[in-house]
């Protein structure tokens, strides 16, 4: 079974490859293969490919703030990029894996956690080009999963996790919001989950394509996880521990806004697919254990 995966250099992608081609003949793509910006050079590098029965799409512009000031770009990589796959995928025959947000969530539902049936409601850029996304792949393409995931963290390029590690190597405090409440996951335990959804789809298990939400159990402030990734790291590498400042979203200002709350439930998934992920707590202290002490 040949898998054609994008966005291989990404957070998601590089771990979804490094795990798939132990088990498969994995068709990585990168930026340098092919500009998303680009639908038609897609579509004509998509014909010129071999045979493949899955395509995973990780790709996608994911800078959220400069989203606000990029909107074409983003459409065209997570709107127009996601319907060109969409529609090769279907013209095959076969399943499309690809991947949304929580920020399509506009915040109100306020501590009970966003289902499938919630009505998405995105307050950025970022999250309408999702959304947009969403729905292309949804009309295109029969065989579609789409998982929306949330915080996506690991040690791997920048994300919230590596900004607060590169904090406390440099004895600095850093000001995190404490007013809005997420679920974050570490990368690598999504691309498992992942892997676990491709056997199923490759051993003919019935599936039901439509939209799943893909987080961990819990859910925290970013300050919250913030202070427990510091303190962890502080007791790993025996440095004194860096407190976070805790600010408010109006003190910490962005240019695109964000939801005050965007904690799904995954109910839907578990029960399609018998998986659930650990909580965040779990998820994170298991992701900083990996990290040598010398790292810290
Ligand atoms: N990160 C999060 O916290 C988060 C939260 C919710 C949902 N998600 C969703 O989860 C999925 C995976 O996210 P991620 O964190 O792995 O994202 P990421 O680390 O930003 O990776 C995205 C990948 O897309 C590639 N890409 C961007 N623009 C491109 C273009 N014009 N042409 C070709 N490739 C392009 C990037 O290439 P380069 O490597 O060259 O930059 C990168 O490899 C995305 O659908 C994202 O929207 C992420």
């Amino acid at each position: 079974m040949r898998i054609l995966l994008t966005g291989k250099n990404g957070q998601l992608g590089w771990e979804l490859h490094r795990l798939l081609e132990q088990g498969f003949e994995v068709i990585a793509i990168g930026r340098d293969d092919v500009d998303f910006r680009n639908p038609d050079e897609l579509h004509d590098m998509l014909r010129r490919l071999p045979s493949f029965s899955i395509i995973v799409n990780t790709a996608a512009y994911t800078k959220v703030d400069q989203a606000e000031k990029e909107q074409h770009e983003a459409e065209l990589v997570n709107i127009e990029a996601p319907a060109v796959l969409a529609c090769e995928a279907d013209r095959r025959g076969i399943p499309m894996i690809h991947f949304s947000t929580d920020y399509v969530f506009d915040g109100k539902k306020w501590t009970k956690p966003y289902t499938e049936k919630d009505k998405p409601n995105p307050l950025s850029i970022y999250g309408k080009s999702k959304l947009g996304g969403e729905l292309r792949v949804r009309d295109l393409c029969e065989k579609h999963l789409i998982f929306r995931v949330s915080g996506l963290y690991g040690t791997r390029r920048r994300n919230f996790l590596t900004t607060m590690l590169n904090y406390a190597k440099a004895s600095e405090r850093p000001l995190v919001v404490d007013d809005q409440i997420v679920s974050p996951n570490w990368t690598p335990l999504i691309a498992e989950v992942i892997e676990h959804v491709i056997y199923r789809i490759f051993s003919s298990f019935p599936v039901h394509w439509g939209v799943y939400h893909l987080t961990g159990n819990g859910a925290a402030t970013w300050y919250e996880f913030a202070k427990l990734t510091l303190e962890k790291a502080s007791s790993i590498s025996n440095k004194q521990i860096i407190q976070p400042v805790s600010v408010s979203s109006e003190e910490f200002h962005t240019t695109a806004k964000r939801p005050a709350y965007s904690v799904m439930n995954s109910d839907k998934f578990r029960n399609e697919f018998g998986y659930s992920l650990p909580d965040w707590k779990t998820q994170l202290l298991h992701c900083i254990n990996t990290i040598g002490k010398d790292e810290l």
